[in-house]
């Protein structure tokens, strides 16, 4: 039996899903050859203007990172794709708020499905999987920022247990006209672990979202 390094290890974990539409999908760490498919999705759902922050792609040092490796456990940084008929159709990634000791046990998170694999499951498989990570990876607390009117990913929040932290007034301009910026938190102690793991398994049992096997 070949032994793995925990790196490889971690590297090879691989979900097999099934969305709420029947549809198979699998949950995996990126690959850099992912990369590029990883942007033009990002700048598609930039370009829907509702959802996300940037109007286009940036490549920030921290994205260069975890493009080029998507665990890095030392920097406690993951990127999650999903990926259905062959193509990569959502990025979930979580990386340290800030690299300095203040704000090193707060898990910054982000996460985009592509327009036609909305609503069936896919964020909350993907979410579900990170907030795992996220704890395994010993962060306190998980953060997001989302624009008020994006409804959809505060209900896949708050699901998970995020609340409401904070709001800035009028924070972003979208197509002119000016909307509110909800800060959400979630408090990844082993209480909310339980309740997510209890969560899987109430969706799994409603039927109402096939959760995904773990092959290793
Ligand atoms: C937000 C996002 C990640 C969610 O992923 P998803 O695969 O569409 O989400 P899911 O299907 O797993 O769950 C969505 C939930 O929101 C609910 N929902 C959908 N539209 C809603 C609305 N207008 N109001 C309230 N809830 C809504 C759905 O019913 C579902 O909840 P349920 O499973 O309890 O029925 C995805 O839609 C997306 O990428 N959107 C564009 C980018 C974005 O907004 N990213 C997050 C930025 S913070």
């Amino acid at each position: 039996m070949i032994a793995l390094n925990l790196h490889q290890r971690i590297a090879s974990q691989v979900r097999y899903c099934t969305a709420k539409n029947g549809s198979p999908f699998v949950i995996r760490t990126a690959d850099p050859a992912d990369s590029q498919e990883i942007e033009q999705n990002i700048m598609a759902i930039c370009a829907e203007q509702e959802y996300l922050h940037t109007d286009t792609f940036v490549r920030t040092s921290e994205w260069e990172a975890l493009l080029a490796q998507s665990i890095d456990l030392q920097r406690r940084q993951i990127l999650l794709v999903a990926v259905a008929d062959e193509s990569v159709i959502g990025h979930a990634r979580l990386f340290p708020l800030w690299f300095g000791s203040k704000g090193r046990h707060v898990a910054d998170l982000g996460i985009a499905i592509l327009k036609p694999w909305r609503d069936i499951g896919i964020g909350t498989a993907m979410l579900g999987y990170l907030l795992e990570w996220a704890v395994r990876l010993d962060y306190l607390k998980a953060s997001v920022e989302v624009i008020a009117t994006n409804q959809r990913a505060i209900s896949l929040f708050r699901k998970f247990g995020f609340v409401e932290e904070g709001r800035r007034l009028n924070h972003i301009r979208i197509n002119d006209t000016y909307v509110d910026e909800i800060l959400m938190g979630l408090d990844l102690n082993q209480k909310h672990l339980l309740l997510f793991q209890a969560q899987e398994r109430f969706f799994y049992l409603m039927g109402r979202y096939k959760t995904c096997h773990r092959l290793s």
